[in-house]
């Protein structure tokens, strides 16, 4: 059902240094700093020749990233995210398993302006998912 890895999400405490980081240190191709004040995070997005890793830095009171970097001080992986073909479909198939949709399970649009939702990290393996519909 999962497709490709789409993109795996690191909060960082500063969205400019963990940026010189992967641009300086590590030579990659980086993104404008994007803020998305739907979703509480400022995105810079790595972009690698088979995946993209994403920047996030707490934009706004209520960021959900929040108290993931309060637990994390120096930042961590906070998701994962895997493209699916039909979002709906692949939702219906996990909560008939028994995997839990965070929210009220209707996917939103996310950072890329396609439909996406994430699935509870205690049901795979402590890690945070994300699908988004390629
Ligand atoms: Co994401």
């Amino acid at each position: 059902m999962i497709g490709r890895l789409n993109h795996v999400a690191i909060a960082v405490p500063d969205l400019a240094a963990a940026s010189a980081l992967y641009r300086d240190a590590l030579g990659a191709k980086l993104s404008a700093p994007q803020p998305e004040p739907v979703h509480g995070v400022t995105v810079v997005f790595v972009e690698l020749p088979n995946t993209k890793v994403e920047l996030l830095e707490p934009l706004g009171e209520a960021s959900p990233i929040a108290s993931f970097l309060a637990r994390n001080p120096s930042g961590g992986i906070h998701h994962m995210c895997f493209e699916v073909h039909d979002i709906l479909q692949a939702r219906d198939k996990l909560v008939s398993t028994g995997a839990r949709v965070l929210g009220d399970g209707a996917p939103k649009i996310g950072a890329h302006g396609k439909p996406v939702l994430f699935l509870h990290p205690k049901d795979f393996n402590g890690t945070l998912i994300e699908l988004e519909q390629a």
